[in-house]
């Protein structure tokens, strides 16, 4: 197993690298969908019936899968021989990153459920505000993986 991860390793990053651009791409689109949700979109309309379908085909159908995939590469390459030094910072910097890169995702499916429900409370404001958050957690993780100061 170990010698097929050295061997399959440029692979196994690109595929990595790939399913981070799909799962990025939801986690930027979601909250946006729920701003618009929240302030155009009462209980019971056809608006609302809308915006729940696509909340929900775009997390089921491309977030969690891509996270998945982001996840299980993303170890492949944590196990395969000489890719990370647990001495230096950007291991720790990436993995606090990406943490809260998958509570964020995990926030954004409570909070579909909550719309389905017709129980949101949260304003627009609040999903402008989180939709930030998914861009610092980028910026931190890409600058450790790659840049990997100190
Ligand atoms: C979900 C859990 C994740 C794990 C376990 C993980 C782990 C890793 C590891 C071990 C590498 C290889 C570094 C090397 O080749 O030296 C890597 C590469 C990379 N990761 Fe992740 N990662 C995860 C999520 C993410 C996320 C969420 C992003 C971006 C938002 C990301 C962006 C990257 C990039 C851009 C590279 C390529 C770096 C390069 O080619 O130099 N990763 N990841």
């Amino acid at each position: 197993m170990i010698g097929f991860l050295s061997e399959a390793y440029p692979w196994i990053r690109a595929f990595h690298v790939i399913a981070v651009i799909a799962w990025m791409a939801g986690l930027f689109y979601l909250p946006r969908l729920f701003v618009y949700h929240a302030e155009n979109a009462p209980p019971g309309s056809d608006t609302d019936a809308l915006f729940q379908t696509m909340e929900l085909r775009l997390l089921r159908l491309i977030m969690n899968p891509a996270m998945i995939v982001t996840w299980v590469f993303g170890l492949c390459l944590v196990f395969t021989p000489g890719v990370i030094d647990w001495t230096a910072i950007w291991p720790w910097t990436k993995t606090a990153g990406v943490l809260a890169m998958t509570w964020f995702h995990h926030w954004l499916g409570r909070r579909r459920k909550d719309f389905a429900r017709g129980q949101n409370t949260r304003p627009g404001r609040t999903y402008r505000l989180m939709n930030e958050l998914p861009t610092v957690l980028l910026i931190i993780i890409v600058v450790s993986v790659i840049v990997r100061p100190g």
